[in-house]
């Protein structure tokens, strides 16, 4: 079984730079039974959220395990729905018990929209109480991270944010490790997109260091000193995701692969004011 290497937190906490995301996996069984493998392969973290309306599964996936609570790492993001400093204290509450936990490792503000600056003081509660081991926010371009970074009195943990070799976010890179924030990345596979896993360079430098596309990808985002949350519902591409601590990309490789990037999202642009309508109007009360 792989033992995947922590990072640390700009608070001391440790969490596993390689973890487990469970988005678009329906049903509650069919959740369970992925966290169940994930965690029999070797991931220790597990990337949830309100959203994804499988806290439940989850939880119960790590009671269920031979896995410890304490030694799994679980994060989830509060949903803008939720956001106002009693909602997301309230929600969260619902959290735990959808977890069966009386403690979250991470809490991420999931979008940057909303009074989201009270949610971000309802997570400072909570941690000061001991009921959240890390503060994060996702979806936080360099612009919005920065102005929290300054105002928030716990600085943010993580910025959870799209990142792949096809939008490496540079700019995301440089100003996290500027403030000391760690970068993470959802979509690590741009979510299949671009035929990524037949990409021939990474194809090409996989074969040479005896490893699939999917490993290079990976590896690549963790060279860059990124944490990733691969998503996989069968067993055998769990354990292939999580394959990738025995082996070093040359300098070489690193640049070739520097260079699939388009600067572009794959899926939305948060900049984008038509985006940002979508995402805003989702609530039904402002
Ligand atoms: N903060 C946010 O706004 C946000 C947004 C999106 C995602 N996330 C988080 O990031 C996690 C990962 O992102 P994601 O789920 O969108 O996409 P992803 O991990 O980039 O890609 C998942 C897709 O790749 C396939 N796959 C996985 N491993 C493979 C392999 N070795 N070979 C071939 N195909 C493979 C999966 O299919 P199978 O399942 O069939 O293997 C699935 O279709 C999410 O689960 C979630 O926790 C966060």
């Amino acid at each position: 079984m792989t033992n995947v290497p922590n990072v640390k937190l700009n608070n001391g906490v440790e969490m596993p730079a390689e973890g487990f995301g469970v988005y678009r996996i329906e049903g509650f069984d069919n959740c369970k039974q992925a966290v169940k493998d994930a965690l029999s392969v070797g991931y220790r973290a597990i990337d949830t959220a309100q959203q994804y309306n499988n806290e439940d599964a989850v939880g119960a996936a790590i009671e269920e395990s031979d896995v410890d609570r304490k030694d799994v790492f679980i994060t989830t993001k509060v949903w803008i729905t939720e956001f106002g400093y009693d909602k997301t204290r309230a929600s969260l509450e619902a959290s735990m018990k959808n977890l069966r936990t009386d403690y979250i490792d991470l809490v991420l503000l999931h979008q940057p929209f909303g009074d989201s600056y009270d949610s971000y003081r309802a997570l400072e509660s909570l941690y000061d109480e001991g009921k959240i081991r890390a503060i994060g926010i996702s979806n936080y371009n360099s612009d919005r991270y920065i102005d929290i970074q300054h105002f928030a009195r716990i600085k943010p943990a993580v910025d959870q944010m799209e990142t792949h070799v096809f939008f490496q976010q540079n700019e995301m890179q440089e100003y996290t490790k500027k403030y000391g924030t760690k970068l993470e990345s959802w979509g690590p596979f741009a979510n299949g997109k671009h035929d990524i896993f037949n990409n021939p360079v990474l194809n090409e430098i996989g074969e040479k260091h005896g490893k699939t596309a999917s490993q290079v990808a990976l590896r690549f985002l963790v060279q860059k000193d990124i944490i990733i949350i691969p998503k996989s519902t069968s067993i055998e591409r769990m354990r292939e995701n999580i394959d990738i601590w025995d082996f070093e990309l040359t300098a070489d490789d690193m640049r070739s692969i520097e260079a699939l990037d388009t600067n572009e999202s794959s899926f939305m642009d948060l900049h984008d004011p038509k985006i940002v309508e979508w995402i805003v109007n989702s609530v039904p009360e402002k």
